[in-house]
């Protein structure tokens, strides 16, 4: 393929992403590289982190602020599905890459340039999703990945950045790597590599400890419009206003913790921390909500497919034909989500209440009752049942004979 001239990296500020300027100048004999830090509602200081790329050596540092279409093209489409990944992890990390990556190839168009980095390591589940999108959305294009090359560890990597001016990192750092947005904090590494070790309390950060949670408990009410959380306690509020709420609502009372084994694309399992207030908070009265207006056929099918869906999210095909797909069918079925959710949040639980719907429920109070006013036709289902249980009776008939 020959060097590439030009490239954008997907910039950090972290070590890592700081040393790949110099290197791809240096080893990949890259001219220029240009820096896209990205907003994701993670709250660094940006500015920092850019004019950091510049002094690392780059010819232009860009931020780009993608808090937006992150709440809104990513983390909606996920709450819709109820992406849980292995039916726990609510992919708040895996759902940032394509955006970034999406970005990333747009800057590169932008600019004329030929080629896109990233400072992802070997081991990971990020370098998958960058990789495979970048490779969706622009095969044209250079990839290059330096962390993944050039075999140096830690200490190697901070003393090549440090003949660059690149600051090694503050000693007192956390022992963990942390990924953040506004979905949520992962924390892996460190002490957490044991996995029967229990997470110190320092790992957590944007959420409370059981013990510190409050005392009483608190009962909120979450809105859905076709499947999408539309209000907080009868606010109408903008999709990231949501987010933010759900996330300072939950996280107070200590609910969205998780601590789990989960297998990541390259075959190793690994242990991870989640914190993710917000959006398990919201997947939970997603599903509750779908349960009071759904069918059962296509609440058993949907459920099926989730899991297709956010595998494929966690695995990195978020721009795919199967992935579209299937936003076909769970957009579709989205159309008679509306309703009301009631959540008490108590000291790390958030458990459901209450649920209803003045235009698609389907709970049928005239049926389901067990009082005397009901209008289910209790004598029909003698008929039903002769013949629902037809193929059992006929097996034991055929092999009680056999015997
Ligand atoms: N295992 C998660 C994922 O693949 C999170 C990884 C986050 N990275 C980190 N440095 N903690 O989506």
């Amino acid at each position: 393929m020959g060097r590439a001239k030009k490239v954008v990296l997907a910039y950090s500020g972290g070590v890592d992403t700081s040393v790949c300027i110099p290197y791809l100048k240096k080893e990949y004999e890259v001219d220029e590289v240009i820096a896209f830090a990205a907003d994701l509602g993670q709250g660094d200081e940006l500015d920092k982190i850019q004019k950091k790329a510049i002094s690392a050596g780059a010819t232009q540092s860009i931020v780009g602020n993608l808090v937006k279409p992150f709440i809104e093209d990513f983390a909606f489409p996920a709450i819709r599905a109820n992406g849980l990944y292995q039916g726990k992890y609510p992919l708040s990390t895996a759902l940032a890459r394509p955006l970034i990556a999406q970005r990333l190839v747009e800057i590169a168009r932008e600019l004329n340039a030929d080629g896109v980095a990233h400072g992802c390591t070997g081991k990971g589940n990020d370098q998958v999703r960058f990789d495979v999108t970048i490779g969706a959305l622009a095969p044209d294009l250079k990839l290059l990945t330096p962390a993944r090359e050039w075999g140096m560890s830690r200490e190697e990597t901070i003393v090549y950045g440090e003949k660059y001016g690149i600051a090694a990192p503050v000693s007192k750092q956390t022992p963990y790597s942390i990924d953040l947005n506004l979905l949520g904090r992962s924390i892996e590494a460190g002490p957490l590599e044991d996995p029967f070790a229990m997470p110190d309390e320092s790992v957590f950060g944007i959420t409370s400890s059981v013990s510190n949670a409050p005392d009483e408990p608190e009962d909120i009410e979450i809105s859905f419009d076709s499947g999408n959380p539309v209000a907080i306690n009868g606010n109408q509020l903008d999709p990231v206003s949501v987010v933010k709420k759900a996330n300072s609502l939950a996280g107070k009372h200590g609910f969205g913790r998780l601590d789990i084994i989960e297998d990541r694309v390259v075959g190793i399992k690994s242990r991870e921390i989640y914190e993710t207030p917000g959006l398990l908070l919201l997947i939970r009265a997603h599903q509750e909500i779908e349960s009071l207006t759904l069918p059962s056929d296509l609440l058993s099918t949907k459920f099926e497919l989730e899991r297709k869906w956010a595998d494929l999210i966690y695995q990195g095909f978020w721009f795919s034909p199967l992935k579209e797909a299937l936003d076909g069918f769970i957009n579709h079925s989205q159309t008679n989500v509306n309703g009301v959710v009631r959540i008490r949040l108590h000291k790390g639980n958030a458990s459901v209440v209450g649920r209803k719907s003045t235009t698609n429920s389907l709970y049928i109070p005239d049926m389901a009752t067990y009082g005397n006013q009901d209008k289910f036709h209790h004598k029909s289902a003698k008929g039903f049942i002769y013949i629902w249980g037809l193929p059992s009776r006929v097996w034991s008939l055929v092999n009680k004979t056999k015997n």
